[in-house]
């Protein structure tokens, strides 16, 4: 990789240190993993160097008809894997993609709904003020039961009340399976677009561990680097239902995504979204969704065998979120840190009906794609645990002040502390123990 006039660039160095990071610590944010050899060779590939606008056979370059095959075989995989008609893969990630679709289906002032980011729901799908969904078009959005399920019959309500032209299946936060059934039920009731942003579940999708939307919704939306296992992108599909609605469908979202909100495509994440469809259409994949879910329910089990309390008590999906309020509201920041100083790393996240605040916090997100990708199973899983378990334990009297002003002061020390903290790097030594053992990539 490294080239003869570049050295010694700190970069690589870097690289190589952030490569060395990711092998000695354990990995539980749920929206990332690692890819293959093959989709990571792709992406630095002589793809970057050519500019191709437009859609294939339809450029605005020329000299694009090596990158024309690989965008319609980047199509056909996707096609194929989840039995729909149209498949856009040009967009750079998830948000952009989101809004290409909120762009193509909504004028300005429009009314949408999605899941609200508290209840699990992303940014993207509403969320009022900060983002351009929540900006340019009235959003409205709708939350989770007593059982922090999502509240199919307030969504109904809400939707006969507000009329959306659109409404937003889809989680960032959310351990439990979605009924797209249900969904597409209420959407038709008030003839809405369906959308589903299954950026998180779509290797579950794919394997036949999830339900699957296609049937149901008119747009899906994903992620190209979650669960599914390839580079950072996006993919949008037009199903047969939605083409049924609206003839111009698959048009109107190509056209969203070029000219209207992007330029020319990233042709080496083409590639490489192409390949890791062809990685996902393997029987191998298929063992690998059914593990992740495995590992998932080890993992919750054996944080409950820990002490610790699950929102929601479990998971369908690959994700956990662990309700850390019994140890003190906020309590999510210290726990993220101190795991991190002990070699694993998680995200703070807000619990449902929050009592501290989106920046303190008082649960923990966790999820199993990266470690499945690394070939960790069940007995792996209780090891986590228990490694979180202590964590937790060790670290419980260090309570988050309540007056706001004093917190900041309190973590910088806290943070100081734990950096050399006995206990901590000693499970840190435990940890890279284990992770040393498994590769990154495993399949
Ligand atoms: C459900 C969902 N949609 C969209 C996105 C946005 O994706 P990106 O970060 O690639 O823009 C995410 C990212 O976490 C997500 O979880």
């Amino acid at each position: 990789m490294q080239q003869k006039n570049l050295n010694p660039d700190p970069i690589f160095e870097l690289v190589k240190k952030e490569e060395e990071r990711q092998k000695e610590m354990i990995g539980l944010i749920p929206s990332e993993n690692h890819s293959s050899e093959a989709v990571r060779s792709v992406l630095s590939s002589c793809l970057s160097s050519k500019y191709a606008e437009g859609y294939p056979k339809r450029r605005y370059y020329e000299g694009n008809q090596i990158i024309d095959e690989i965008e319609i075989l980047a199509q056909e995989r996707l096609k194929k894997l989840f039995a729909v008609p149209h498949v856009n893969v040009q967009p750079y990630s998830g948000s952009p993609a989101n809004s290409a679709v909120e762009f193509a289906l909504l004028e300005a002032g429009d009314t949408m709904m999605g899941l609200a980011l508290s209840s699990g729901g992303h940014l993207t799908h509403g969320h009022p003020k900060v983002t351009f969904s929540g900006r340019y078009f009235k959003s409205v959005q709708y939350g989770l039961d007593q059982n922090a399920r999502i509240d199919y019959e307030q969504v109904r309500q809400l939707a006969l009340e507000h009329r959306p032209k659109l409404i937003v299946a889809g989680t960032t936060a959310y351990p439990f399976a979605l009924d797209f059934q249900k969904f597409a039920a209420i959407a038709d009731e008030v003839g809405a677009y369906l959308l589903a942003d299954i950026s998180h579940i779509t290797g579950l999708v794919a394997t036949g561990e999830h339900q699957s939307p296609v049937p149901y919704a008119h747009v899906v939306m994903s992620t190209t680097h979650k669960t599914f296992r390839g580079p950072r992108g996006a993919m949008i599909m037009v199903t047969q239902k939605g083409l049924d609605k609206d003839p111009d469908l698959a048009d109107k979202i190509d056209k969203a995504v070029f000219p209207a909100l992007q330029g020319g495509p990233h042709n080496e994440t083409t590639a490489a979204i192409a390949i890791a469809a062809a990685e996902a259409l393997q029987p191998e994949f298929k063992q690998y969704g059914k593990q992740i879910r495995l590992n998932a329910q080890a993992l919750a089990s054996a944080l409950r065998e820990a002490g610790l309390k699950l929102v929601g008590d479990g998971t369908d999906n690959h994700l956990l979120l662990i309700d850390l309020t019994p140890f003190g509201e906020g309590f999510g920041t210290q726990v993220a840190f101190a795991l991190d100083v002990a070699g694993i790393y998680a995200n703070r996240n807000t619990i449902p009906s929050e009592p501290c605040s989106p920046f303190y916090p008082s649960g923990l997100r966790i999820g199993t794609p990266l470690v499945t990708t690394r070939g960790m199973k069940e007995q792996e899983m209780t090891k986590i645990a228990q490694w979180i378990g202590r964590v937790v334990d060790h670290i419980k009297t260090e309570q988050l002040p309540v007056e706001q002003a004093a917190r900041r002061a309190f973590l910088q020390d806290f943070k100081k502390r734990m950096a050399k903290d006995e206990v901590l790097l000693k499970i840190r030594a435990e940890v890279k123990e284990l992770a040393s053992t498994f590769p990154l990539f495993a399949w």
